[in-house]
This record gives C-alpha cells, sequence and structure tokens, in this order.
C-alpha cells in the first residue's frame, strides 16, 4: 500500500448528533444544526486539502420528514441559507455540489437554491460535495428496480443483462465511486437507510464526538483509522505470516 491508497477517494459522513449538542448546552435543537453547518464547512475545506475526491455527508433523510414541523422548518431553511452564504466559497475552492436524493418533495424555494448551487458549482473540479437530501437508499433501490423492470418489460433488456453494474447506473449514485470510508459520529452504530449497496466494502468508523464538534483533530484521527486498515475484499494477502505455505 503506498501513500496515495491511504487516502480515501470517497468519504461519506452521517453527520448525527446536532439535536443532543444543543440540549446539552440549554439550546434548541435547530441551534445545533446550525453548529452543524460550522462543521460542516470545516469538513469540506479539511478534506480537499487532504485530497479526497469525493466528500457524501447526509443531511436529511426520507424519515427526518417525520420530525416536529417546527424541526422541519428550520432545516429547510438552513438549507437554503445555508446553500446561498456557502456557494461563493465553495466555488473559490474548486468545489463542485451534487445533490443525492428524491427531491420532488422540497418546496420551489428549496428546490430552487439547490438546483442553483449545482449550477453555479459545476465547474469544481478539486473535490465533488454529495449533499444526501431526501436520501433513502430503500427508496433509491426500489426506484432502480422500477426502472429496469419497465426497460425489461418494454423488450429493451433481457433480464440476465441485469448486472451489479447495471444496477450501480440505476442508481442516484450513477457515475461516483463507491465510498472508500463510512463515517458516523454521535455513538451510534448503524447506517439509517444511508448507501446500502453503495457501502457494500467501505471501511467504517464511528466516534462519539457529536456531530458539531467533529473539527480537525476528529477529522484527521478518521483519516488515521482509514489509513490504518486492511481492505481485503475476501482475498488473502501473499507474502504476509501464515498465508505462504
Ligand atoms: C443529525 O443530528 C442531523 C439531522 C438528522 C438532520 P440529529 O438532529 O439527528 O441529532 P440527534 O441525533 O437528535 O442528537
Ligand atoms: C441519520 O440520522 C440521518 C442524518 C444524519 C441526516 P438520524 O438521527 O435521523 O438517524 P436515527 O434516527 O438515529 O437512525
Ligand atoms: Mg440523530
Amino acid at each position: 500500500m503506498n501513500e496515495t491508497t491511504r487516502i480515501p477517494s470517497h468519504v461519506a459522513i452521517i453527520m448525527d448528533g446536532n439535536g443532543r449538542w444543543a440540549r446539552r448546552r440549554g439550546k434548541e435543537r435547530y441551534e445545533g444544526h446550525m453548529a452543524g453547518m460550522d462543521a460542516l464547512r470545516a469538513t469540506v475545506r479539511n478534506a480537499a486539502e487532504y485530497g479526497v475526491r469525493y466528500l457524501t455527508v447526509y443531511a436529511f433523510s426520507t424519515e427526518n420528514w417525520g420530525r416536529p414541523q417546527q424541526e422541519v422548518d428550520a432545516l429547510m431553511h438552513l438549507i437554503c441559507k445555508g446553500v446561498e452564504m456557502e456557494t461563493p466559497g465553495l466555488i473559490e475552492q474548486s468545489v463542485r455540489v451534487r445533490i443525492l436524493g428524491d427531491k420532488s418533495r422540497f418546496s420551489k424555494e428549496v428546490l430552487e437554491s439547490l438546483d442553483r448551487i449545482e449550477s453555479r458549482t459545476a465547474a469544481g473540479t478539486r473535490m465533488t460535495l454529495v449533499l444526501a437530501l431526501n436520501y433513502s437508499s430503500r427508496s433509491e433501490l426500489t426506484a432502480a428496480v422500477r426502472t429496469l423492470a419497465s426497460r425489461a418489460a418494454a423488450g429493451e433488456i433481457a433480464p440476465d443483462q441485469i448486472t451489479e453494474q447495471t444496477i450501480s447506473e440505476s442508481l442516484y449514485t450513477a457515475g461516483m465511486p463507491d465510498p472508500d470510508l463510512v463515517i458516523r459520529t454521535s455513538g451510534e452504530y448503524r447506517l439509517s437507510n444511508f448507501l446500502l449497496w453503495q457501502a457494500s466494502y467501505a471501511e467504517f468508523y464511528f466516534t462519539d464526538t457529536l456531530w458539531p464538534d467533529f473539527d480537525k483533530a476528529e477529522f484527521e484521527k478518521a483519516m488515521q483509522a482509514y489509513a490504518a486498515r486492511d481492505r481485503r475484499y475476501g482475498l488473502v494477502r501473499e507474502g504476509e505470516p501464515g498465508n505462504d505455505e
């Protein structure tokens, strides 16, 4: 393994713990989301400087619509505001933004913000920041199955032409590499409907740190943990003790 392979090219983060961070300080949950936005801004910078090519962040799950309306409204407002405030900095860093998820459920205002940030940052080549919004891995897979079934029913493809590749190409993540590393903050050990297909061979890193406290030192700790992992993909590594005889 050389130095470059130790840098994950795609890092995916489940940014969890904003609410608890706020509550522990006697603040409202939305203040935790605002602090989470600061942590995201710093992480984008840290990841780009580190040489990460894709950074995918889980910002709003399909299940999150079920939260109190006041919190959902605050999150939607924060998305619009964040998109507007952060766009110049992202352009300056040559970071391209791509939205991952079902956009059809957003209000016209949110949708316009999302379309605007995608088009304004389209020339970015240093890193792609993928914002998972109204994302659900099961919905994504269901939509992919529907697409492929319709094509088969229409006689465009035979069932045996459905391969791992055609499935990958039918997901929202089409054209993106699979995540090398999935990080979840706040001491929870679950995927919560995030990148189920894509994370098949990802490394996982869990930390008790709440998302708003995820700073440069925490990011570097995760990168160091990844660098120490031995990704075997089901194989045995020759030359290692016990594997030669
Ligand atoms: C993650 O923080 C952000 C979103 C889900 C939008 P939470 O809001 O889930 O924070 P906790 O888990 O309640 O602390
Ligand atoms: C996952 O966090 C979704 C995001 C970080 C956007 P949640 O807080 O919604 O997930 P659960 O409820 O702990 O599974
Ligand atoms: Mg949570």
